[in-house]
């Protein structure tokens, strides 16, 4: 409510990014009341324009397909500020005059909020256009992953962007930070002592970052030829939830703490090494429809990470993601190492603490416990924390929901720095420059065997 009125202007807005969530995402902060009083939505792509009528319908359709208990009647005060203008990265002549006249008849003081949701090839050319027209003045960019396509065209990207914007115009959205399971971990972490104190390679032996899905292309055969699974998931996504488990407690929770403790994190993470990184195609992927019928592009990758501080050094972190895979997953599980004087007989057996990134978090911590009966021994317990009932009038916020209502706040807390990115890139460029050979797997598998064998002691997950 205390929000100035916004033109929000959505770039790629017939894509599936769109679809899926920004729509979807707009609705459900139209019906919880959070959008500004005043607002006008305008999307614009290279694509026929159409009619507004026809692309109305398009929100319309996405936002029925993707939210669940559509209220009519917001959806209708949603769309009724919805217009389409075409713009492409040569000429954004007339969307810089919808923008101005839709500015004007929102009043003075009017904010505005450009959302490129493009791909990374054309990101520069549109930031170059919004430079040019002067869209870009005052306007918050959000920018969406992956940042340029290694670390010569990020940095391309980023001082392009540099002479068109200013960093705090800047906001780098990276979705999973948006997730409310992956900001649990900073509570986890930092609001609680227990955790706080052993976190570290004196008490933690490894860590697994695994992001398994099952889905497949799901129509993006356009997108994913040009970027594949390291860009598109480990560079980004798996890369920051290891930033989130991995870095120092920040001086303070704001922007510039949390960015500052991510990147002294990423400073320290090790170039990744081919030789420990596993690159996977599942079967039948060059057979989908777009896809190029000789495509090397990888749909898995496993890796071995190292992040040599005080804090981390000799602990290795396994990160894997990919797609057709056996179960849709994100979790994150820290290995404890055993105690340093064993005083139980038996079997020792892993001892946990497993972070499951759902909607609704889950967190549990595998333990031992003392078995009852009349002896003395120890078997394994679980501890099991489920916000869903901790919390069960509370409604998580989805992602791009929580995003967008940041982004209209001026609130950078959870986007990515440029220097994150560049630090990330860093590490991801030996495995650009020397892909290891990508092997076969199975859809429905655990992705090639290779893979399984990386960590010590196997993955957690996929383990019966
Ligand atoms: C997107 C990737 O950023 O994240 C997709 O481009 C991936 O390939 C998706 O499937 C996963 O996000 P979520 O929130 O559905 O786990």
């Amino acid at each position: 409510p205390d929000l100035p009125p916004h033109v929000i202007v959505i770039f790629g807005a017939r894509g599936d990014l769109a679809g899926r969530k920004l729509f979807p995402g707009l609705y459900r902060l139209a019906s919880a009341g959070w959008l500004p009083a005043e607002y006008a939505v305008i999307g614009t792509g290279r694509r026929a324009p159409g009619s507004d009528d026809e692309f109305r319908s398009s929100v319309r359709r996405a936002v029925a397909e993707f939210v669940h208990d559509v209220d009519e009647d917001v959806l209708e005060r949603l769309v009724e500020r919805v217009s389409f203008v075409s713009s492409s990265a040569e000429d954004g002549t007339d969307l810089a005059l919808a923008v101005r006249e839709a500015e004007a008849a929102l009043g003075s003081d009017v904010q505005r909020l450009l959302y490129l949701a493009v791909p990374p090839t054309a990101m520069q050319p549109v930031v170059g256009m919004l430079g040019r027209t002067g869209l870009a003045d005052r306007a918050r960019l959000v920018v969406e992953k992956p940042f340029g396509l290694d670390l010569a065209s990020s940095r391309e990207l980023d001082h392009v962007l540099k002479t068109v914007v200013s960093e705090d115009q800047v906001f780098r959205i990276d979705h999973f930070i948006g997730k409310e399971a992956v900001q649990n971990i900073l509570a986890l972490r930092f609001a609680n002592r227990l955790f706080e104190v052993a976190w570290d390679r004196h008490s933690i032996a490894s860590v697994q970052i695994d992001v398994p899905e099952t889905l497949g292309l799901e129509g993006r055969a356009a997108f994913y030829e040009g970027t594949g699974c390291l860009r598109d998931m480990i560079s980004t996504h798996l890369c920051q939830l290891l930033g989130f488990v991995a870095s120092d407690r920040p001086a303070e929770l704001d922007a510039s703490g949390l960015t500052g403790a991510k990147v002294s994190a990423f400073a320290s993470l090790r170039a990744f090494d081919p030789a420990r990184t596993i690159y996977g195609q599942y079967a039948g992927y060059r057979d989908e429809h777009g896809v190029d019928p000789s495509s090397s592009v990888e749909t898995f990758v496993a890796l071995e990470a190292w992040i040599d501080n005080e804090r981390w050094r000799g602990v290795p972190f396994y990160l894997r993601t990919g797609k057709s895979l056996a179960e849709g997953r994100r979790s994150v599980t820290l290995r404890y190492r055993q105690p340093d004087h064993e005083v139980f007989a038996g079997e020792p057996f892993p001892h946990e603490l497993l972070l499951e990134l759902t909607d609704d978090p889950v967190v549990s911590v595998k333990l031992r416990g003392k078995r009852p009966g009349p002896d003395l021994t120890v078997a394994p317990v679980t501890l099991t924390l489920d916000f869903a009932d901790d919390f069960p009038h509370d409604e998580p916020l989805e992602a791009y929901e929580r995003l967008l209502l940041d982004v209209m706040h001026g609130d950078q807390l959870l986007f990515s720095h440029s220097d994150e990115v560049d630090l990330l890139w860093r590490a991801c460029q030996p495995l650009l420059d020397h892909p290891p050979p990508i092997q076969p797997y199975a859809p429905g598998s655990w992705g090639p065997q290779a893979a399984l064998d990386l960590p010590a002691g196997g993955w957690r997950l996929g383990q019966s």
